[in-house]
Order: C-alpha cells, then sequence, then structure tokens
C-alpha cells in the first residue's frame, strides 16, 4: 500500500510538472498562450492529489487544511485555464493577468505542499 501510494504522488508530481512546464516554455517562447498540455497536467495532479488526500498507506494524520487549500487553488487553475482559453479563442490573446495567475498559483500550490507541514 505504501509503494502504491509513493506511485500516486509521482504521478502527482509529473501532473504538476507538466502544468508547470507547459506553463514556462509559453513564458519563455514569448507567446503566453494557454495550451492543452496544461489541462491535461492539471487533471492529473488533480486526480492523483484526490487520491492522495484519502489516508491510505500511511500512519500519520493528513493536513486537511493544507490539502482543503490546494484544491481550492487547484478550481480557481481550472477556472483561469477556461476563461482564459475562451479569451484566446475570441481574441487571440490571453490577458496577462491571467497567464500570470495559472503560473505563480501553480508554483503556490507546490509550496504549500513543500513548506506547509
Ligand atoms: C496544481 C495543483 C497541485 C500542485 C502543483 C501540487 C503539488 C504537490 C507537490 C509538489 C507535492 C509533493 C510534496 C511532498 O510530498 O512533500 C504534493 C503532494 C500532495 N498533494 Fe498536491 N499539488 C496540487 C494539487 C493537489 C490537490 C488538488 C490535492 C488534493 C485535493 C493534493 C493533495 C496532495 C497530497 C495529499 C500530497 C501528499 C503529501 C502530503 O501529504 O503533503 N494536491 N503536491
Amino acid at each position: 500500500m505504501e509503494i502504491l501510494r509513493h506511485v500516486v504522488l509521482f504521478i502527482h508530481l509529473i501532473g504538476f510538472a507538466v502544468l508547470f512546464g507547459a506553463w514556462a516554455v509559453e513564458l519563455f517562447n514569448g507567446r503566453r498562450g494557454i495550451t492543452r498540455l496544461m489541462s491535461y497536467g492539471l487533471l492529473i495532479a488533480g486526480v492523483a492529489g484526490l487520491a492522495l488526500a484519502a489516508p491510505w498507506g500511511i500512519e500519520y494524520d493528513l493536513n486537511y487544511a493544507k490539502i482543503g487549500t490546494k484544491l481550492v487553488i487547484l478550481v480557481a487553475i481550472g477556472a483561469l485555464l477556461g476563461i482564459g482559453s475562451g479569451r484566446q479563442r475570441k481574441s487571440g490573446a490571453v490577458p496577462p493577468a491571467i497567464f500570470w495567475l495559472i503560473g505563480i498559483l501553480t508554483a503556490a500550490n507546490a509550496a504549500i505542499a513543500t513548506i506547509w507541514r
């Protein structure tokens, strides 16, 4: 069970890497758009995160305040991806505030995961 939990955590981290990596590519190539890869990353991180939110394969208590905060942030990122890609379709560009918030909130979730104990 413990090994399986570590595998799910690994998948969770792949989702985070795909989301943040796809965002970083858009930041550095100057397009600053929203790509489908970002949504895939969010989906992978979200599904694996929900699986990790249940207390299986561990002998300590989970920090539900931390997990709840991460869930709220994940939903906010999902909303920004939806609104941003809608704007991108209509006007060809994503408002800078939406683009930056996606990266900042993703990094914030990783910071919360690693720093808040
Ligand atoms: C963009 C969204 C997310 C990012 C970037 C993210 C990032 C991370 C990272 C980097 C870790 C490893 C930390 C460590 O093991 O020390 C982690 C672990 C974890 N994440 Fe997430 N996460 C996200 C969303 C979620 C969601 C939505 C949930 C649950 C509803 C969740 C639940 C967990 C749990 C339970 C762990 C296991 C480690 C622990 O208990 O602290 N995550 N996450």
